[in-house]
């Protein structure tokens, strides 16, 4: 996979002060993938050192008053043609810099203090629909004992769980809010596994309980919280799913966006939620763009034949109907499934960054469909699946 990066956070001396600044996160991100490494400022022969630079009103002036607008546009034009050439669809560039921040940038008053804004390299970046993040996204993603990654095995797909090296294990009955009668349908296990995967640290959930066995928000949504308390910031989602003709085809698939149709949210069934600061949560966003666009690039380097679609959470557990699929299909939904959507709503309003997986096995609105042929079509894929997640969390 190629990578576009900052110099700067690579270790290369080339900021308005001279110095580097390196990130351990990007750095090790760095070893693993193709970088094309970029500098607008120093693209454009800007010196460094130079007197800090900030943007004000889309223009971006130094400190001694001189408006360098057109060298910090001409830098991230030639850094855009080496982006292009590429092809790389993900760039990590320096937080906050006028010409590479993402959402924050110096606000050009001098004071150091930060505006919503986009510098103007990042700005470019994401009209080509590269994906871009600064060295925060990529830290904040990287595991480590204190954070593991949690990931929640759908139907057919707990083969995975056999991957970890366990160090302990957690009876789901144990976990608040879990439903003490719950037990397993066929397919799942209840009890999750703290260990590693390759050496990443992981927790396994190997199955869930869902709306459609009669249980409220609160209790589908508690091992997103478990996995929260124990400190993960990433969550890998996968499920079993129908696809939507014409929208996607049976086969693994990577989630982009969701429309919840379960009539639930975790957010609005309970009066204590801890660790939620506000119920109205930004969903914008709500499948990470940085852990999606890794995942796109591992399956493109390992040949591994992946679509991506939006997904609609139904209640179930019946299947849709002809009339259903043919919605959904109006609505550009390419998966449809009954899980996930009320556990993505708990883990962004968690701040965690997710990312869904799905294994398509049928297609939605025809009759062929039973459980069964589901879980053993999810088996089909076992083998792709478990490649796909260790080199995502190689990656990370
Ligand atoms: N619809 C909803 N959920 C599903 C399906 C489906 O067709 N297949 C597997 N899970």
């Amino acid at each position: 996979m190629r990578v576009i990066v900052s110099e700067c956070l690579r270790g290369t001396a080339c900021r308005y002060d001279g110095r580097a600044k390196p990130s351990a996160a990007v750095q090790e991100l760095c070893e693993k993938v193709d970088v094309v490494g970029v500098c607008p400022e120093t693209a454009a022969g800007l010196p460094s050192p130079r007197p800090p630079a900030e943007q004000r009103a889309g223009r971006v002036w130094l400190r001694d008053g001189r408006d360098v607008t057109s060298d910090f546009e001409r830098g991230a034009a030639i850094s855009l043609a080496k982006a292009r050439a590429s092809a790389a669809p993900l760039a990590v560039l320096k937080a906050k810099s006028p010409s590479c921040g993402v959402g924050l940038i110096y606000d050009g008053t001098y004071t150091a203090t930060l505006t919503e804004g986009e510098g103007v390299f990042a700005r470019l970046l994401e009209e080509e629909e590269i994906c871009v993040v600064t060295e925060d996204m990529v830290e904040k993603c990287k595991p480590s004992v204190e954070h593991p990654v949690a990931i929640v095995l759908g139907s057919g797909l707990g083969r995975l769980a056999s991957l970890v090296k366990p160090v302990r294990r957690i009876d789901y009955h144990s976990i608040d809010d879990f439903p003490r009668e719950a037990r397993p349908v066929a397919g799942h296990r209840f009890e999750a596994t703290v260990g590693t995967i390759d050496g990443v640290p992981v927790v396994v959930y190997p199955g869930r309980v869902h709306l459609y066995q009669g249980y409220g928000a609160p209790e589908v949504t508690s091992l997103v919280r478990h996995a929260h308390e124990l400190g993960c910031r990433d969550i890998i989602f996968s499920c079993a799913t129908g696809y939507i003709s014409g929208n996607a085809h049976k086969g693994l698939g990577i989630l982009t966006d969701q429309i919840n149709f379960t009539g639930r949210n975790p957010l609005a069934e309970w009066d204590e939620i801890n660790d939620v600061d506000s119920p109205f949560v930004d969903m914008t966003d709500a499948y990470t763009p940085y852990l999606r666009t890794l995942a796109r690039g591992v399956a493109d380097d390992l040949g591994i034949a992946v679509e991506e679609g939006i997904f609609a959470g139904m209640l179930g557990p019946s299947f849709e109907t002809r009339a259903e699929a043919a919605m959904l299909r109006t609505l550009g939904v390419s998966y449809v499934g009954m899980s996930v959507a009320n556990e993505v709503i708990m883990a962004r309003a968690l701040g965690m960054n997710v990312l869904g997986l799905t294994l398509a096995t049928n297609e939605s609105g025809e009759s062929s469909v039973t459980h069964e042929a589901v879980l053993a079509e999810a088996a089909s894929y076992a083998d792709d699946f478990e490649r796909l997640v260790r080199g995502i969390l190689h990656l990370l």
